[in-house]
């Protein structure tokens, strides 16, 4: 496995639920947020042995592969000296708020991953990790080959850099789906059929807002198929980036 140790940079919901598949999957984890190691000693002591806490420079020099997992509006704080080299997982989703927005993402100029590359410019990014929610991969994980194995998607510009996402993914347990470049990423960005909504199934009718979203965080989970995931990518039409509620 070439992945021995695992960083991640932003220790909220998805950086705290990848750690935990991490760990039980059997990978050390080191783990850094904004304010600073001090602050995820609780953290560190409940995911045990295989955790533990840095900062997020410190987090790229000691990991084999990142994942960051921070709110796309601070991509730019992403410590891009320390992760020159280093493979970047990008799970970041674009929502724009009243007082935030990125106009070359609402003219569909760029793809957020894109932008995420233009800071991180010595690292290669992969988006992986977006479409699925920190409880349905706690809940989804497969061994190989096991039938209702989940595939989630995956792209980027360096062909060695997906390998090792996608090596990654098997370890955590799901299979990886090619889907070209961080130019085609849009194909899994939100508003597309691929996003979210087939790894939880349909949310009951009427519901919007923060109980939408309050519902899928929490639905325990759908198997999804390569096949399909291919399927849905296909299907996407390219409309306004950007997740609203
Ligand atoms: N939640 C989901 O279901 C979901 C699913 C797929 C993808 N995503 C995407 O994944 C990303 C993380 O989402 P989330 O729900 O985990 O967010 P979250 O719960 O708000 O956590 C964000 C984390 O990022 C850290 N952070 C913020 N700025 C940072 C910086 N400059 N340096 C280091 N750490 C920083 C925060 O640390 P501090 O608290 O110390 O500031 C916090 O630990 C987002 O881009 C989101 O779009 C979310």
């Amino acid at each position: 496995m070439s992945t021995a140790t695992l960083g991640i940079i932003g220790a909220g919901m998805v950086g705290v639920g990848v750690a935990r598949r991490a760990v039980d999957a059997g990978l050390d984890v080191v783990l850094g947020n904004s304010r600073g190691p001090g602050t995820l000693t609780d953290l560190v002591a409940e995911l045990g042995g295989r955790a533990r806490a840095a900062t997020p420079a410190e987090v790229a020099r000691a990991a084999d592969l990142v994942v960051a997992a921070v709110p796309l509006a601070a991509h730019e704080r992403l410590p891009r000296a320390e992760l020159a080299g280093k493979t970047v997982i990008d799970p970041m989703n674009y929502a724009p708020k009243p007082d935030w927005s990125v106009p070359e993402l609402d003219r569909d100029e760029l793809t957020s991953s894109e932008l995420v590359q233009r800071h991180l410019d010595g690292a290669p990014v992969v988006k992986a990790l977006h479409c699925i929610g920190p409880k349905q991969l706690l809940n989804l994980f497969r061994p190989a080959g096991a039938p209702d194995r989940t595939a989630l998607p995956l792209s980027g510009d360096d062909l060695a850099a997906k390998d090792e996402v996608a090596e990654l993914l098997d370890v955590l347990g799901f299979d990886a789906v090619d889907l070209g470049t961080l130019a085609e990423s849009w194909r899994s960005e939100p508003n597309t059929p691929l996003y979210a909504i087939p790894y939880v199934g349909q949310p009951p009718a009427g519901l919007t807002g923060p109980d939408f979203v309050a519902w899928i965080q929490n639905a325990p989970g759908t198997p999804l198929s390569a096949a399909r995931v291919k399927d849905l990518a296909a299907a996407a039409v390219r409309g306004p980036a950007g997740f609203r509620l």
